[in-house]
């Protein structure tokens, strides 16, 4: 993966960010994913912010030897810290990092987003806490895709701000879209994840006593709603 060829995860994340965006990518380390769309003339702005400096001076060098000094701010900052209001950004992009992780950016940088903004969102893992923060923010998810690449399963979530919205339980588990959709890619998914909490369920009847009730109790009520979801 570079700046040329995106991977199939970053491809997708890519097809959600409208024409002429002026993107955030948070979390962006190498800053492939801005300078990518930037040279394919599918955004207008971009800022790459990144936490850790090495990441950081790899995502400068990647704007460096594209050129894109003038179009790609790339900035050493916490989550959301790296955007201003005058950046005026219409997408923000947070990818590749745990759902609880994301949602805390979201939350910690919420004086940031004017509700303007387009959310692209691809947790890896984490994705109910991160529905529950959307809902709980007024966004509501416009879509949803569930992916398959080196043998793990990525979830994209789109959202924007629109007003109150509530989603049930076991939508903020599957997501609400996914849900109807039934794509192959999330049945595999959850086909998948189940035959793993039945190892764990099974490894927890063995532990006996040593297991906190309510972590066996939660398995169990995600095993129902999982064969609920596939029968
Ligand atoms: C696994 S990489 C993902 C890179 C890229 N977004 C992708 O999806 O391929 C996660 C990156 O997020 C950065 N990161 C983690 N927490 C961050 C935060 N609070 N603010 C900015 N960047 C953060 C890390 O330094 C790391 O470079």
């Amino acid at each position: 993966m570079n700046e040329h060829t995106l991977s199939l995860r970053l491809e997708r994340v890519a097809a959600h960010v409208p024409a002429g965006a002026r993107l955030a990518d948070i979390g962006s380390d190498h800053g492939y994913l801005p300078v990518a769309l930037m040279r394919r003339g599918a955004i207008t702005a971009a800022v790459a912010g990144e936490l850790a400096a090495t990441p950081f001076h790899s995502a400068q060098r990647t704007v460096r030897d594209n050129g894109l000094e003038t179009r790609i701010s790339v900035r050493l900052a916490n989550g959301l810290a790296a955007i201003e209001a005058a950046d005026e950004i219409s997408a923000l992009t947070i990818c590749g990092m745990g759902g609880e992780t994301i949602r805390d950016i979201l939350d910690s940088g919420k004086a940031r987003l004017s509700g303007q903004e387009r959310l692209i969102l691809q947790p890896n893992g984490g994705e109910q806490p991160l529905r529950q923060w959307l809902m709980d923010n007024g966004y509501s998810i416009l879509s949803e895709e569930v992916l398959r690449e080196n043998r793990f399963d990525y979830e994209i979530l789109v959202a924007e701000r629109a007003g109150p919205v509530s989603y049930s339980p076991e939508q903020l588990y599957f997501g609400p879209l996914q849900m109807q959709a039934r794509t192959p890619a999330f049945l595999l998914k959850w086909q998948r994840l189940l035959r793993h909490k039945q190892q764990t369920l099974a490894h927890f009847t063995q532990a006996g006593a040593a297991v906190p009730a309510e972590k066996v109790q939660d398995i169990t009520r995600q095993v129902r709603w999982i064969n609920q979801l596939l029968a």
